[in-house]
């Protein structure tokens, strides 16, 4: 069998498969025609097991999508001898071991379509901000029996004006939500991030940098998470910095699961010490049918805004990543490797990217 070989591991659309749905590994982000013109033969799936294993030996690229992860480990990585190029299909990385790439020596690059759903994702964070401080999913499942009780909702239920919020991150998502949450008159906008804004942005949102998580999550009422999975951000969100936050904070989650720890928060929701906690990440992914957040709440029974990982898969993010998913092939396939600047988390094994941990690049 001839090398030219991709692995694409998406979303499975089954029942639900549409051909707008091009996300889906039915429809291989309609690149399927695509990828034959070019000479290579294609495995799309969204069997994560036994097919990965099998196919990843000798593909020389393999697509992957933080909406459906295939963790793509050291051992699957030492077994794919012939692999060249990991292209994620939406934005984050951290489903594969871009460390041990990098440790070892080879020329293996990975690329994402940085932007694709920055939007979609900015958009989804503010919605389950609101969603959360407005006690909205509590009072809509309220109409669905005959009940007409106002106390219910109202006793959990507040105003975005005048509250501090801050992001842990204010990268490409964490800006916009920024930017998205300005013109709701909150008290202050904070943000905790190594990389800080420049004067222009910083101005327009009138966003103040803090210098400590710790000061950042004790002076905030909201609290979004917005930056990558890494060593670095791994369990940054546990009992201990729990214990620092505001009595009664809530907390938004749109970046990854594992950045929190999830008994950690299901306990503080528990407790009084989140009134809140949304979001669309989970570790691992799906989670099991006993991960405390798919059924925690506060001690009213509310506080649990979360959803499946699809804030940054959506019909408009879905053609915007296919679209750049074959970008960066198209750059590949005619050996010009001219791949967007933003769009590089590896490049021959060598971080492209300071988002990942600012260490990690060299000088
Ligand atoms: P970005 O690279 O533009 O921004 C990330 C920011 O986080 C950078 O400014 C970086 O300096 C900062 N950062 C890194 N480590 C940090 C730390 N320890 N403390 C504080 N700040 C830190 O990335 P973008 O586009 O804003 O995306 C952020 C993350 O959101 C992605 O890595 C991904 O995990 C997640 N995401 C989730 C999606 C979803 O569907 N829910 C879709 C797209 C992205």
């Amino acid at each position: 069998m001839s090398n030219k070989k991709i692995l694409a591991v998406l979303f499975k659309g089954g029942e639900y498969n549409t051909p707008d749905l091009l996300g889906s590994a039915e429809n291989a982000l309609g690149l399927k025609e695509f990828f034959a013109k070019n000479g290579y033969s294609l495995v799309s799936t969204s069997d994560k097991g036994e097919t990965i294993d099998e196919h990843i030996k000798d593909a020389e690229i393999v697509i992957s999508t933080p909406f459906n992860p295939v963790y793509i480990d050291q051992k699957r990585i030492e077994s794919a001898k012939n692999l060249k190029l990991l292209v994620t299909a939406g934005v984050g990385s951290d489903h594969i071991d871009l460390d041990y790439i990098q440790k070892s020596g080879r020329k293996i690059s990975v690329l994402e379509v940085t932007g694709s759903n920055t939007t979609s994702v900015a958009e989804h964070a503010v919605l389950t901000i609101l969603a959360l401080i407005k006690n909205f999913i509590p009072a809509h499942e309220s109409i669905k029996g005959d009940k007409w009780d106002i106390a219910r909702t109202a006793r959990d239920a507040y105003d975005l004006e005048g509250k501090t919020i801050a992001t842990i991150g204010a990268g490409r998502i964490g800006y916009k939500i920024l930017e998205r949450l300005a013109p709701f008159n909150p008290k202050e906008l904070l943000y905790y991030d190594y990389q800080p804004l420049n004067d222009e942005l910083t101005s327009k949102v009138n966003a103040i940098r803090v210098d400590s998580i710790e000061e950042l999550v004790s002076r905030a009422d909201i609290i979004t998470i917005n930056a990558p999975l890494h060593s670095g951000t791994k369990g940054l969100v546990n009992k201990e910095l729990l214990s620092k936050f505001k009595d009664g904070a809530y907390l938004v989650n749109t970046a990854r699961g594992a950045i929190c720890v999830a008994e950690d928060v299901a306990a503080a929701l528990k407790s009084g010490k989140l009134s809140g906690y949304g979001g669309d990440v989970w570790f691992p992914q799906p989670p099991a049918a006993d991960h405390p957040w798919r059924t925690m709440s506060n001690k009213y029974g509310d506080g649990n805004a979360m959803t499946p990982h699809v804030s940054g898969s959506n019909l408009n993010a879905q053609a915007r990543y296919s679209a750049g998913v074959e970008q960066i092939l198209t750059s590949y396939f005619t050996g010009k490797f001219d791949y967007r600047p933003q769009d590089i988390i590896l490049l021959d094994g060598e971080y492209g990217t300071k988002s990942y941990g600012a260490d990690k690049v060299k000088k």
